[in-house]
């Protein structure tokens, strides 16, 4: 899978995308992960991206010109299946949506900030709109790292154990059931003897049971559907 990813803060994805899992999916050949700086496509001598709105009203916009000159170039080397906006204003991230975008080649994000970028940009170019969560961040830089952390994750291969994404929490709408490691006891504190009994069969009904009992309790929105 390769992403490009455009900012106007490309220093705020520097670090994110280097450690752990999605920096071995990257050494693996399984990812590759491009920034590019929105600054380098401003316009004039002080590479102007924004803009005050129009109608008024406070903070800057991104504007038409500098995003379309990136996309366009973008677009004229691969491309892409998905060009994704991150934005608060759209529908939420859910596991459907990252097992989705896993199976891609090529995924575009822009990456919003101040206002938001002009809607022209948004009516022309995007494909899907993605919102982390009701509230708002200072750009969409960290909602950007977050996606493509729960998409890299799912790529075929790039987690060992297989198994282990597939019993993720919302994997099956449910929340994943409580999990213990050595020692069995701790300061009077003990381990739930049936995962100590090597009954596999009644683990999984064990885990089954408490998922739900889990998800009822904290997110009964879930069981709905
Ligand atoms: N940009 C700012 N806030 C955001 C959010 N909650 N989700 C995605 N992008 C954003």
């Amino acid at each position: 899978m390769r992403i490009d990813i455009i900012s106007a803060v490309p220093k705020l994805l520097e670090s994110p995308f280097n450690h752990s899992i999605i920096k071995r999916a990257k050494e693996n050949g399984f990812l590759e992960i491009k920034i590019h700086d929105l600054r380098n496509y401003g316009l004039g001598n002080y590479k102007q991206i924004d803009d005050t709105q129009f109608g008024g009203g406070a903070g800057m916009v991104l504007m038409i010109e500098p995003i379309t000159n990136c996309i366009k170039k973008l677009q004229s080397e691969r491309k892409y299946d998905e060009v994704i906006y991150m934005t608060p204003d759209a529908k939420t991230l859910n596991q459907t949506t990252a097992n989705t975008l896993s199976l891609r080649e090529n995924i575009l994000i822009l990456t919003g900030h101040y206002k938001g970028i002009d809607q022209r940009i948004r009516d022309k170019y995007i494909t899907k709109e993605i919102s982390i969560g009701d509230y708002v961040l200072t750009g969409g830089e960290l909602a950007a790292a977050v996606l493509v952390d729960s998409i890299v994750r799912l790529i075929p291969g790039v987690i060992g154990d297989e198994q282990s994404a597939l019993t993720d929490s919302f994997q099956d709408n449910l929340l994943s059931p409580p999990v213990y490691t050595r020692p069995a006891e701790f300061e009077g504190m003990k381990v739930p003897e049936i995962l100590l009994s090597g009954n596999f069969p009644k683990i999984d009904e064990w885990r089954t049971e408490k998922a739900y009992e889990r998800t009822k309790e904290i997110r009964p929105d879930l069981l709905k559907d």
